[in-house]
């Protein structure tokens, strides 16, 4: 990839499900243009990467930043905490749940996936949402979320949700072949 910028057919190199380890061995190495990991309310087991993303400044992209599509109960938009902080707030619970990203680190960059634009108009309302340090604290309590599995071609099933991505990034073959809930 480093060879592929030099030449000028990519603008930049971008890493996504990597370990802290992995991201470090990589800024060893070249310019880190992004991370994209799985991060949200739920789900932080990616925290190094976050804290060292931020510490240096490099952007930070939380894929499944509102708990993702494959969650019947999602467990960011359904989260008790996240839910009295809307009621609190006067706000739906996504802009709650993107306007903490915002506010954990400025090198954090949004990606919401939506098929909706009434979704999209609500979704970057988020940018001028403000949460107050009650609201932030109480977003600590989020429960841990434990509801996504991946299953790769070999038939082997992974938690994503509590180990994001870990079976892509210790398996030997193909990775992500799907991905499937699980209540
Ligand atoms: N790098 C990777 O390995 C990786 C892995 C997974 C995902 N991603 C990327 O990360 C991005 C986000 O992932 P994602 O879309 O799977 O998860 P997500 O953004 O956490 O959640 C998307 C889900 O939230 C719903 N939603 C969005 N806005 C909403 C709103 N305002 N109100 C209610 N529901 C709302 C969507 O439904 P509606 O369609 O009905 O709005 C959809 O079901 C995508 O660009 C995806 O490609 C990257």
């Amino acid at each position: 990839m480093v060879a592929m910028r030099e030449e000028g057919l990519i603008g930049g190199v971008g890493l996504s499900n990597v370990s802290l380890e992995q991201y470090r061995a990589a800024r060893s190495r070249t310019e880190v243009a992004c991370v994209q990991n799985a991060y949200n309310a739920a789900q932080r087991s990616d925290q190094p990467v976050f804290d060292s993303c931020a510490a240096d400044g490099g952007p930070y992209v939380p894929f499944f930043p509102l708990g993702s599509a494959f969650a019947a109960d999602n467990p960011v938009l359904g989260a008790p905490a996240v839910r009295r902080a809307a009621g609190r707030l006067g706000v739906t619970p996504v802009q709650v749940a993107l306007a903490w990203l915002l506010a954990l680190a400025p090198n954090v960059l949004l990606i919401p996936g939506t098929s909706s634009l009434a979704h999209l108009e609500e979704n970057l309302t988020a940018a001028s949402t403000t949460l107050d340090q009650a609201v932030l604290g109480e977003l600590e309590q989020v429960q841990p979320a434990s509801w996504v599995s991946i299953r790769l071609k070999d038939g082997a099933s992974h938690p994503a949700a509590s180990l994001p991505f870990q079976a892509a990034r210790t398996h030997t073959g193909p990775c992500i072949a799907t991905c499937s809930a699980r209540r």
